[in-house]
């Protein structure tokens, strides 16, 4: 095994809140052992363009309580093809780049995948996402703040649904999965949630909701994932309203204010175990894997394994969800 002198460390994709401080992380424990760092800006396109620059254990001072990403994030169209890779692993040949850590969700590992079996590139991935959909660790980073930002939202919202007896569609963040939407309707005691995973269909939704106005329920909050197989919260509002319109309805989109904002402690020690992790997982010689958290302990998964997220069900969840909404 030839010793590592050299990491870049990168964030791709969505930024999450915990991003710096799993940066911090990794920065921190390869000086502690005695390796030196390239931070690399703007993910995979600072990666082709060569946008590298020395990091130092002061470099990542105060960055642990920060919100967004110091290297900042891009989804770059260029990785994808494999020239755009071949320019990526000249930039890190030239640097004497050895290993890189990248910090990110699906997109950021396929990528990472193919970078390494394409060019031998040693690569540990952590997972880095509000979404939570990845297998191979209980937590992305940002999830916990994400869904805190959300259920404080809600809570708002809640207030001004029970005083006018209104109905609220309320759209959270996940374009392809309904994990934050899940943790959230349970969080806010919302009558039903729309995800893409569960698929109701609005006929279910309207049985629902007359069931609640029939038992008393004088103002309802549906909580709908973005990526909802009958559109987002707008068309779903549309759609009820046409057929049933016992309640008088509002729609709040989140959007990007669920990104943002302080990491919680949760997510700021999850990354900071994520990214000495990582490190540790690429001195000793591991590569291709992702860093999570199962059980409380930092294990590693293969990259084409974490990115199948259908393995981390959302059933369970889902029966707490109905049973309590009644
Ligand atoms: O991947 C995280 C995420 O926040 C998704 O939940 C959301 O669908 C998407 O990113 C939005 O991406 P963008 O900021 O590029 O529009």
């Amino acid at each position: 095994m030839s010793k590592i002198e050299r990491i870049g460390v990168l964030t791709s994709g969505g930024d999450a809140p915990g991003m710096n401080a799993a940066i911090r992380a990794v920065v921190r424990c390869a000086v502690f052992h005695g390796i030196e760092v390239s931070g690399v800006f703007q993910g995979y396109d600072g990666l082709i363009s060569g946008d590298l620059k020395r990091l130092h254990a002061r470099s990542v001072a105060k960055i642990l309580g920060r919100g967004g990403t110091i290297l900042k994030s891009a989804r770059c169209e260029e990785f994808f093809e494999a020239a755009g890779r071949s320019k990526a692993a000249a930039v890190l040949r030239e640097a004497k780049v050895d290993a890189l850590v990248v910090i990110g969700g699906n997109g950021t590992f396929t990528g990472a995948q193919k970078l390494a079996e394409e060019h031998g590139v040693k690569v540990v991935g952590i997972p880095g996402t509000i979404d939570n959909d990845l297998a191979g660790t209980d937590y992305t980073i940002g999830y916990d703040t994400a869904t805190n930002t959300v259920v404080e939202a809600v809570d708002k919202i809640r207030d001004t649904a029970s005083s006018h007896n209104r109905l609220f569609f309320v759209e959270v963040m996940g374009r392809d999965s309904g994990y934050i939407a899940l943790k959230t309707a349970i969080a806010t005691g919302a009558i039903a949630v729309m995800t893409p995973e569960a698929g109701m269909d609005i006929d279910d939704l309207i049985d629902i909701l007359a069931r609640g106005e029939e038992s008393n329920k004088t103002s309802s909050i549906v909580i709908v994932a973005e990526g909802d197989t009958n559109g987002g919260a707008m068309e779903i509002a549309a759609k009820v309203h046409s057929r049933y319109n016992k309640y008088d309805t509002r729609v709040t989109v989140l959007g990007h204010i669920q990104r943002g904002g302080d990491p919680s402690c949760f997510d700021r020690v999850l990354a900071s175990r994520l990214g000495v992790g990582a490190v540790e997982a690429l001195i000793s010689g591991q590569s291709n894997v992702m860093a999570g958290l199962v059980n409380d302990e930092v294990i590693y998964t293969p990259f084409m394994e974490a990115i199948n997220r259908k393995s981390k069900g959302l059933d369970e969840e889902l029966r707490v969800a109905q049973i309590l909404s009644i």
